[in-house]
């Protein structure tokens, strides 16, 4: 019997799943999302053309396999079908290729309204969210009253939204927040019908299956470890479990079905919206990762705040996703530094330690190690011999931190510019 393999982000999100996902997929003949919903944004290039996928799973493009979004994901239909129409005009047909779990939760367009909502009432101590309804989706989903795919079908599915839609505008009354909802409303209904022309599944079942019959599954994540609503700088998280057990809950995999953990890291780190950030740089050198590696959001196309790679973070994140393979991302963002940072350590009131600690609130001083820079370009890069000693040695201390292999080493946004050793 066949394994599930797993591809998860290890920082902040945005390390580049979606680039490694299609990279991977050749490999696997399915490919299922297992958390998250449209607040993800994954960026695939190829053949000249770039794509940013929210919803849809990132194997989507390589033909001939199958996608699930399964049942830890949020779904909101409208965004949903946007989504699935860009692809469609693009020729990419992805009725035979998408399924959809029953048991995935719907976004509501109250559900929006209640995440600005609970943003405004947080005034400065707001979390910066994606404004896509995430963490009120979920809360209805643990407190037990959300709405789900298979409810669709439902024939008094009107008087199912509707009891939501009233409990939810009792909370929206209390908040004082205001909106008018009556267009997206309709949206929403539309879409929904939309939705249904695709197979409905017990996803469960759709892989455990495929898995007996020796088919192979990669599981992708949304978002990244540090900002898992148990193991991430809580409380500015995402809502749902973004780990490795996270593919567990999302897809109905046991956990000794989990095979390889491959996790991502960006060479650097990136965060998006609030939130301690231990290595962030304010300077150019913050400035310059930004322009060169384009850190602006994919969803929101925000700013996102960049520092140096911080190996406490790191190889906590590890630890709690039990990582097999490391797979590095945007090495070539750093091709003209003089020098290069990397944390090894924290000082918390002049105390050293290099466990992630409870609260990463208070002032916090990285410990960095330095290393020189390359000074050459990367993206011309086909194997691992072909990069400088420089490059080398940063990979393999890297390595010899954390105790696992860097198997990938990307180069590059397109598909093509992939180091695999
Ligand atoms: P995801 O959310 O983890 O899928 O990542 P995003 O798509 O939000 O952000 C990653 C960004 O980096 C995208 O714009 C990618 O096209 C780009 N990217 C991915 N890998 C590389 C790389 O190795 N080098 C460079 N320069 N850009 C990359
Ligand atoms: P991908 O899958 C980066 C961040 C938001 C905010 C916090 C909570 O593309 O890596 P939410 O809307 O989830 O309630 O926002 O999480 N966030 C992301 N940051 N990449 C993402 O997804 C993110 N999804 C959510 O910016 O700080
Ligand atoms: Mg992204």
């Amino acid at each position: 019997m066949k394994k599930v393999d797993v591809i998860l982000g290890l920082q902040w999100g945005d390390e580049g799943k979606g680039k490694v996902v299609d990279v991977l997929t050749p490999s696997y003949q399915v490919v299922a999302r297992f958390q998250g919903g449209p607040n993800a944004g994954h960026t695939l290039e190829f053949n000249g053309e770039k794509y940013v996928l929210r919803s849809i799973p990132s194997g989507i493009f390589q033909g001939g396999k199958t996608n699930i979004i399964g049942n830890g994901v949020v779904l909101d239909p409208v965004l949903f079908r946007e989504e699935a129409e860009g692809l469609a005009a693009s020729g990419h047909d992805l009725r035979a290729q998408l399924c959809i779990s029953k048991k995935a939760h719907l976004i509501l367009p109250t559900h929006r309204a209640l995440d600005a909502a609970y943003e405004a009432a947080k005034g400065s101590a707001k979390i910066g969210t994606t404004g896509k309804g995430i963490g009120p989706t979920y809360t209805d989903k643990i407190s037990r009253t959300g709405i789900r795919v298979g409810d669709l079908l439902h024939p008094d599915f009107r008087a199912i939204y509707d009891r939501a839609k009233a409990r939810h505008e009792a909370v929206l009354r209390s908040l004082d927040y205001a909106c008018d909802l009556s267009e997206l409303e309709a949206r929403w209904f539309e879409a929904a019908e939309y939705l249904k022309q695709f197979r409905l599944i017990d996803s469960e079942y759709e892989i455990n299956n495929a898995l007996a019959e020796d088919r192979s599954v990669l599981a992708e994540g949304a978002q990244g470890t540090l900002l898992d609503v148990d193991f991430g700088s809580y409380p500015f998280v995402t809502s749902s479990n973004t780990v490795c057990a996270g593919a567990c809950t999302g897809l109905g995999v046991a956990p000794n079905r989990i095979g390889e953990v491959y996790g991502i890291f960006k060479a650097y780190c990136t965060r998006v919206g609030s939130g301690p950030f231990p290595t962030e740089l304010f300077d150019e050198t913050g400035d310059a990762l930004r322009s060169l590696g384009h850190e602006f959001g994919a969803v929101t196309g925000r700013e996102r705040r960049c520092g140096w790679l911080d190996l406490v973070a790191l190889k906590y994140a590890i630890m709690v996703d039990g990582v097999t393979q490391l797979i590095m991302m945007k090495s070539d963002v750093m091709n003209d530094f003089e020098t290069i940072r990397v944390a090894t350590a924290y000082e918390i009131d002049g105390e050293r330690t290099e466990r992630f600690p409870y609260s990463v609130e208070g002032r916090i001083d990285p410990v960095y190690r330095e290393f020189e820079g390359w000074k050459c370009d990367l993206r011309q890069a086909k194997s691992y011999d072909e990069f400088p000693p420089q490059f080398k040695t940063y990979v393999e201390f890297i390595e010899r931190e954390t105790g696992v292999p860097v198997k990938i080493i990307s180069v590059g946004p397109d598909r093509s510019e992939t180091v695999v050793r």
